[in-house]
């Protein structure tokens, strides 16, 4: 084979892996996988309008628990959340039970559809990373 042939080859298959590295992430898909993960594991208590019910369930739209951390949001439903809360200035004390067992990928597109519904907005996405990262910080 004439070296200018390999040449290309070994051109392109560098070219074909590099594009698979910067694979961007989209919000928008995951925004829509998110609202039938939120359906199926979060809707029977905060309600299909994201706003609760009031005295028993605190609501996600528009909460002030929303500008929490990043890793926080993510440790509610890694471990759950219990023991006395404010949100939106109405005092809250039940159990929200641990979902561990729903996927990095699963709780990554489940906050980036509450973030983004409701009145909520936040252009800056949970990646899957994060969600692993704080799994593993959890699991020490
Ligand atoms: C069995 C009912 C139940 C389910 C299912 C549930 N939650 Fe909750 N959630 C609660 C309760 C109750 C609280 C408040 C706990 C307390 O009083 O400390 C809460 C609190 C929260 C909070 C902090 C307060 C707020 O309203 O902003 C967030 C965020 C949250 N839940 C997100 C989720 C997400 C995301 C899911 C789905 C993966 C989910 N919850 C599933 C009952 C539930």
């Amino acid at each position: 084979m004439k070296k200018k042939y390999v040449l290309v080859i070994v051109l392109a298959m560098f070219l074909v892996g590099a594009s698979s590295f910067v694979q961007t992430f989209n919000l928008a898909k995951s925004i829509a996988r998110g609202k039938e993960a939120y359906a199926a594991n979060c809707q029977n208590c905060h309600m299909a309008d994201g706003k609760g019910l009031p005295g028993a369930f605190p609501p996600l739209a528009k909460s002030n628990y929303l500008t929490k951390s990043t890793g926080e949001l993510i440790t509610y439903v890694l471990k759950g959340q219990t023991g006395e809360i404010t949100v939106n200035g109405t005092v809250y004390n039940a159990v929200m039970p641990a979902q561990d067992y729903l996927t990095d990928e699963q709780i990554a597109d489940i906050y980036n559809y509450v973030r983004n519904s409701w009145g909520n907005k936040s252009t800056v996405a949970i990646t899957t990373a994060m969600v692993s990262k704080k799994r593993t910080e959890l699991s020490k």
